[in-house]
């Protein structure tokens, strides 16, 4: 994402160098173009019924964006609704998932007239056929199945097993049919799935396909008019020079495969494919010290800052930006944070590094900033969104002190 002017690296048309100057470091910068060519290819290959999972970055100026590229959005919890809503995105272009959605939600999204409500279990379509009932709506709703499918990817973030706690298992089907038909306020019109993040191996598309197609025909044949089949998201994203090469046309090739003719339409809810590689993480080295033979640069940011590599073994490239030595040194790059696993990364050569010079963490655009903590109590990263030789700070974290004050002390202290 980065390119040289005379050594020194921008971001578009912004000098990495300005933005240090007006933003204190931890931040995330994410390019404008970038995303925008990255939707625009999906759209191309996939066709135009992308809804972008704005889990993995919901900042308020991203979803603008986002919106105005005509995708509809993904959300999981009122939270992300409201953001969506608030973002201006239609109501009819919102997918509302989640496989714990209270009363109050299922309510709120109701009372919303969104798209589609996609329900994850048998009790859940029973709440929701009594909280329409008694608020006299018809609500049209999808159901997510799970199509039993290892996609192969890191155990914490797979969801397509049958023995995740995701959707209803495919093989219920019966147990669906059997009883939408007795819910006489809702209309079961879609069919969803999403097997996991950062898939690699198209076979587990093809299987996904193959299930949801099967599955479709099914409820068709039950009597279910089936219009959307939702086919998930889970698109790779190459962090490391020696992860596979994944090629989102082989996706299409599948897709186009598996359906030929079909009474549905087919739609995907990416989150990470269109946005992990438009963002970086830039952060200062605090110190440095040496620790039984080990390098150790600690720097700015933090597992607060960015949770991927201590959550999921996540790997991130780290680029040093003050490279003016011509040294290089094998450097483990650890966090400020109190916790053996606040690493990003071990034994990476970089060149000779010093106290102030500044690291950037590549491809944090997605499950970056979102996952973000007040840990150790402190601050949130900001967030710049660049635009060619422009940029804004899109994210401005509280103050600690205003994260103190939220605390409430009871009377008897
Ligand atoms: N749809 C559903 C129902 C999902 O649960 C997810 C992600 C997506 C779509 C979008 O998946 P994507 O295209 O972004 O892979 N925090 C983890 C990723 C968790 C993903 C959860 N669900 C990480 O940092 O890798």
């Amino acid at each position: 994402m980065l390119n040289y002017k005379n050594n020194d690296p921008y971001i578009e048309g912004t000098s990495l160098h300005d933005l240090v100057k007006v933003c204190a470091t931890p931040f995330y910068v994410y390019s404008q173009e970038k995303i925008i060519n990255q939707v625009n290819k999906t759209k191309e290959i996939l066709g135009n019924n992308i809804f972008y999972s704005i889990k993995s970055n919901s900042n308020q100026a991203i979803l603008k964006l986002m919106n105005s590229l005509d995708l509809g959005a993904d959300v999981v919890s009122v939270g992300e609704l409201k953001r969506a809503l608030e973002a201006g995105f239609n109501p009819n272009k919102i997918i509302f998932e989640g496989v714990g959605k209270s009363e109050q939600d299922l309510l709120y999204a109701m009372h919303k007239n969104i798209r589609l409500i996609n329900t994850e279990s048998l009790e859940e379509i029973k709440l929701l056929d009594s909280l329409a009932t008694e608020k006299n709506k018809v609500v049209d709703i999808g159901v997510r199945l799970n199509p039993d499918i290892d996609g192969e990817t890191l155990s914490k973030i797979s969801t397509g097993k049958k023995t995740d706690k995701f959707g209803i298992e495919i093989d219920k089907i019966d147990k669906i049919v059997e009883l939408v038909k007795t819910c006489k306020s809702l209309n079961l019109v879609g069919i969803s799935c999403h097997i996991g993040s950062q898939i690699s191996k198209i076979e587990a598309f093809k299987n996904t396909f193959n299930q949801m197609k099967m599955a479709a025909n099914k409820f068709i044949e039950s009597g279910i008019n089936i219009k959307h089949v939702d086919l998930g998201g889970g698109f790779h994203v190459k962090y490391k020079v020696s992860d596979p090469d994944f090629n989102i046309e082989m996706v299409k090739k599948e897709l186009d495969n598996c359906f030929t003719q079909t009474e549905y339409e087919l739609s995907f809810e990416p989150g990470r494919y269109l946005i992990a590689e438009a963002g970086i993480t830039v952060t200062s080295i605090i110190t440095k010290k040496n620790n039984g033979g080990i390098n150790y640069l600690i720097v700015d940011a933090g597992m607060n800052t960015l949770i991927r590599p201590a959550m999921y073994g996540a790997h991130h490239e780290i680029l040093a930006i003050n490279s003016n030595s011509k040294e290089f040194i094998d450097y483990t790059i650890a966090g400020p944070i109190c916790e053996s696993s606040d690493i990003f990364s071990r034994d990476i050569k970089l060149t000779k590094q010093k106290i102030g010079d500044l690291l950037v963490i590549k491809n944090t655009g997605a499950y970056g900033k979102v996952m973000s903590s007040n840990y150790n109590s402190r601050p949130l990263p900001s967030e710049i969104l660049v635009n060619k030789d422009n940029y804004a700070i899109v994210f401005s974290p509280e103050k600690i002190e205003k994260i103190i004050e939220a605390d409430i002390i009871p009377s008897w202290l």
